[in-house]
Order: C-alpha cells, then structure tokens, then sequence
C-alpha cells in the first residue's frame, strides 16, 4: 500500500513501524480503548503486534488500516481503513480473517478530536476508496453495541444495522452497506497513488 487519501481536513497515509509511540499514546487511553478490548489490552507487545498486521494487512491486500494527521500538520490524531473483518486479530497469527469474506471499515480518533466529524470524514473516503478503487461489492462495520458514537458514524455513512454477533471476542452489532446504495458525499476526496493523483473538489 503506497498511497495516500486526502480528504477535505484530514491525510490518510500508510503506518510505519515509527508510529508505534504515538499510536500506544491513543491507545492506552481509557475513553479510546473502552470499546477495543480495553486498556489493559493495550500493552506495548499488543500495540506492536497490530502494527505488524496493519503492515502484513498492506502487503497481501494492497489496503488496510492507516494513520490519520490533520492536514494543517501535526502528529497522528487517529487511524482507520478496509482490512478483511478480524484481520490480525490473533496477534502475529493470521487469524481465519478470510472465512467470512467481509471487508470492514474502521475508525478511532484520539479524545481532543472527537466530535468534529473525523470519524465519519475518514471513513467515507475509504467506502469510496472501497467500491470505486477496489470494486468491493459490500462493507460492514462492527461495534460494540454500546458504543453509540460509532454506531451513529455508521448511520451517517448510510450503513444499515443487519445483525448482533461475536467479533473480536466481544458481542458486536453488523451493519453493512452495498456498492448499489453508497452515495459519495460532497466532500473533498483526492487519492494519491504513485503519483498518481485522482479525485476533486465534488
Ligand atoms: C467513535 C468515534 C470514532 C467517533 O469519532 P468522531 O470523530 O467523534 O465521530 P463524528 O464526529 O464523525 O460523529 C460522531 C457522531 O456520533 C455522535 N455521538 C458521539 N457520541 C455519542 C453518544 N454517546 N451517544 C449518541 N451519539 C453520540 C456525535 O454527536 C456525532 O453525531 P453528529 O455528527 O450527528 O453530531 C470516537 O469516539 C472514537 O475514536 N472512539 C474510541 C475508539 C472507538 O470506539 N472506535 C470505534 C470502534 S467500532
């Protein structure tokens, strides 16, 4: 995975190793972790181990999960992206990450940044990197069910609740949406692939 997605405020851009402060910096926070396993997960081997399948995720799949900055500048804020749903999820080990044949989409902001609409600005480019980019006939994301602020990103994106199951360990509500009934939003939305640069002010 060798591109970047520009969005109206936010620069999704590939994670690197040297991330790794920064990114257990978020992720042991109490209000970050809540809902993805917890802070006592959130060791350094566990956040180390991610970061790994993040990177394993970009070389068999050429998409996975990124790290978000602000456009204005400044150090990560958050990360998110499409990886086959549980990708990696049993540390190092390839988890059965392809059995299900769904390709989810996640997202997670550090505290200052909630509630300014990052969340739903970076996840809509990756359903549009997606259906145009990787021709994906369907996406779903998964939640805690509690975890009200990620179900309404959800709805915001138009993805539609379809079931309560077990994902990640935990109890998690579905929710989908098709190529069919995704709407591009009118927002700024510019992927540089390889110099490569496709997208526009829309
Ligand atoms: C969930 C999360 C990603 C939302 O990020 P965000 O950038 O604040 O999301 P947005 O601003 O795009 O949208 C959130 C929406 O949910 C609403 N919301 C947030 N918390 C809520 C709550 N407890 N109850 C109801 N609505 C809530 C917001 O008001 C906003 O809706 P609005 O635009 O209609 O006002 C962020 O809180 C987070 O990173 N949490 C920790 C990690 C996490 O749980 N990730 C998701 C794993 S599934």
């Amino acid at each position: 995975m060798n591109y970047n997605i520009e969005t109206e405020r936010l620069l999704l851009r590939p994670f690197t190793l040297d991330d790794l402060p920064a990114h257990l910096r978020m992720r042991v926070k109490e209000e970050v972790s809540r809902y993805l396993g917890g802070a006592a997960l959130q060791t350094p081997q566990f956040v180390a181990e991610r970061l790994q399948q993040y990177l394993e995720c970009y070389r068999r799949h050429n998409f996975g999960v990124a790290a978000a900055t602000e456009k204005s500048g400044g150090e990560m804020i958050g990360w998110g992206g499409l990886q086959p749903l549980e990708f990696g999820w049993n540390g190092l080990k390839p988890a059965n990450e392809e059995a299900s044949g769904e390709i989810e989409v996640g997202y997670s902001f550090d505290t200052p940044y909630w509630g300014k609409g990052y969340a739903t600005e970076m996840a809509a480019a990756w359903l549009r990197y997606g259906f145009e980019e990787i021709g994906l006939a369907r996406i779903v994301a998964v939640a805690s069910p509690e975890n009200k602020g990620s179900r309404h990103v959800m709805e915001k994106l138009g993805l539609s609740y379809e079931t309560t199951e077990q994902h990640y360990g935990s109890e998690c509500v579905v929710y989908a949406i098709s190529r069919d009934e995704f709407k591009p939003r009118d927002s700024f939305y510019r992927l540089h692939d390889s110099g490569r640069t496709k997208g526009e002010d829309r």
